[in-house]
Formats: structure tokens, sequence, C-alpha cells
């Protein structure tokens, strides 16, 4: 058995105003939150067992994730009442699976706002036979600025891990999943706000310990910014023109294409135009509505002829977004 652990429990600052009302990891990609790819990833995996780690908007997860038995899944929520940092996260989530699982039961964490396509199976094994106490996904990317920069050594150790640095010493980076040895994540202090990026990775470091690179360039995406998060919903649609869910109306005289995702219980009238954009469940678009890379918030309404592009709407706003 491996357990996982995600970590939904972020602000989404760079992502406001869409995750006023919606945490970033709920936020649809192609129709679905974030949270159901990474499950589903994990299940591919052979991962049954999995802690929500949420604080901000926890209450948004459960009634759409409810035990996890629709996907198989033995699903538990940890709660922070306030944001205890990523590694304050992840020990607080694991008093809920450590006495249930053995010493040498890995633990996969991811960051929730994660799109990957890796090989989390050769990942697992990776570290099991490198016997690490922690072993990460790496990517390579050309701007390493906004992440933690990785170096490693020719057999894979990682030698630093140095979070967000002005000046990169390389382009491999962090890519946001990890899989743990129970005993690290015990030593981790709980109930404190503590970050791996920052506290833990270099402690282990220091000390010695083994933290081991498992490099996989596959599709991956950090989804936390607004053009991320369209780019990533056009991604996941493919090359279809678009999807749309249950009990939406589309007029026949709308044109829908870039790998739009429109959602459920939708109304789409005559002579609309949309393109590369996120129409979020209940919402009606106005006859005649020109809209390029928006994202529309639940049940809004568009008014007729209304253009935008690059922007997210709401019941009486447009708002531009940074691209
Ligand atoms: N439960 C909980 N509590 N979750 C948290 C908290 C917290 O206090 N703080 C952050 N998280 C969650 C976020 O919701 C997100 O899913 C994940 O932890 C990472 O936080 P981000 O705010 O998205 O960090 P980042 O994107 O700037 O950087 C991280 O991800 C990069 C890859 O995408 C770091 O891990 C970097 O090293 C990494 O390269
Ligand atoms: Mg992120």
């Amino acid at each position: 058995m491996t357990v996982g652990i995600l970590l939904v429990g972020g602000f989404g600052t760079r992502l406001l105003p869409l995750t006023n009302k919606t945490p970033k990891p709920m936020l649809p990609i192609a129709n679905l939150p974030v949270t159901e790819h990474q499950l589903l990833a994990a299940k591919a995996a052979g991962i049954t067992k999995v802690v929500l780690a949420t604080a901000y908007l926890a209450e948004t997860f459960t009634p759409y994730f409810g035990d996890g038995s629709k996907w198989g899944i033995e699903l538990k929520y940890a709660l922070e009442t306030e944001p205890l940092g990523t590694g304050g996260a992840i020990r607080n989530a694991a008093e809920l699976i450590l006495s249930e699982i053995s010493q040498d039961e890995p633990i996969v964490v991811f960051n929730g706002d994660v799109l990957s396509r890796h090989d989390l199976g050769a990942q697992i094994k990776l570290h099991q036979s490198s016997s690490a106490a922690v072993t990460l996904h790496l990517v390579n990317v050309e701007d390493a600025r906004p992440y933690g920069c990785v170096p490693f050594d020719e057999n894979g150790r990682v030698t630093d891990f140095l979070e967000k640095m002005e000046n990169p010493i390389t382009d491999s980076i962090n890519a946001g999943c990890y899989v743990f040895s129970p005993q690290v994540i015990k030593e981790i202090a709980l109930g404190k706000v503590v970050s791996v990026e920052r506290e833990v990775f270099p402690q282990l470091l220091k000390s010695g310990k083994v933290v081991q690179a498992f490099v996989d360039n596959s599709y991956w995406l950090d989804m936390g910014t607004p053009k991320a998060l369209l780019t990533g919903s056009q991604d996941y649609v493919g090359s279809r023109e678009f999807i749309v869910g249950e009990n939406s109306k589309i007029s026949a005289s709308a044109k829908i294409g870039g790998a739009s995702a429109i959602g459920n219980n939708v109304t789409i009238e005559e002579n609309v135009e949309i393109r590369s954009s996120i129409i979020r469940d209940g919402v009606t678009i106005a006859q005649g509505c020109k809209l390029e890379n928006v994202f529309v918030e639940a049940d809004t309404r568009v008014p007729e002829k209304t253009q935008a592009s690059g922007a997210y709407l709401a019941d009486g706003e447009i708002i531009p977004l940074k691209f």
C-alpha cells in the first residue's frame, strides 16, 4: 500500500480574484478540479489512501470528494485552523495515517496545484531502491526563478535546495511531488509553521541524509497563475475544439473553439464566439458576445454583445487578468 498527502491549503494569491470563492485546487481544468486530476494520477500509481491537507476554504472539498469511494480511494481530511506551511501541513496530515502504516511505507506528497504526467510508479521505485529519506520529482524549465532550484550529482543525489533564487544555478527545479520515508515526516514539529522547501529539505541535506532526484520531463505545469490555469485547461481539452458538461444548451449559431471548457448547465445564445476559455457551471452567455481567454465565474450572466479578452467575468464585473 502507498499513501498520499495532497497539499491543498494555500491561498492562491496569484490567482485572485478566481480564488475568492474557490480554492486553487478546486479550479477546473477541462471541467474537473485540479485535485481530481491528481487523485486519478495517484490511483493509477497504486495509491489507495489519501489525506487532503486543507486550510483556506477547507469546507469546499468535502461536498465534492466525499469519502473518495467514487475514485476507489479512501479519502481523509486534515484541517489547519491557521495555515501551517508546506512542512507543517504534511506533518499535520500525516497524523491521520502514520499509525496505520509500516516504517518502510512510502508517503507520496503532492503540491495541490501541479498537473503532471510523470511516472509516479517509477519515482516510488527509485525511492525504495535508493533508500532515500526523500525522493524529489524534478523537471527542467527555461526560467527557474519562481521555483525551488535543485542541483544534483552524477549519482542523482541532490546537493542543494534553493527556493526561489534570483540567479538560478541550474535549470532543474522541484516539480512538487515528493516520496517521503515516514520517519522523516515524524521528525517535523507537529502544530508548527514549517516549510519543506526552506527548512526540511535544506536540513536533511545538511545532516547528510539521502535526498534523491527523480528527473522526468513529461508534461508538467504549475497552474498557479490565470495564464497557466487557462493553458492547463486547454492542454487537457487537447485537440478537441471544446468540451461541454451536462445539461448545457449551445445555440447552433455559436462558434466555440481554441480548446475551451464549458461546464454544466450553461446556456450559450445566438452568435456567440468563444475561444480558449473556461466557462464555469450555471453560466448564461447572452447573444452576440465575443470572448477569448476568459474565465467566467459560476452562475454568471454575461450581458449581450459583451466583448472581453484575457479577463475574469463575474456578475457585473470584467476584471483584466495578467498575461
Ligand atoms: N495545507 C496547506 N497549508 N497547503 C499549503 C500551505 C499551507 O500552509 N501553503 C502552501 N500550500 C500548498 C499550496 O496550496 C500548493 O498546492 C502547494 O502547497 C505549493 O504552494 P505554492 O504557493 O503553490 O508554492 P509555489 O508554486 O510558489 O512553489 C512550490 O511549488 C513549485 C512547483 O510548482 C515549491 O514547492 C517550489 O519549490 C516548487 O518548485
Ligand atoms: Mg504553485
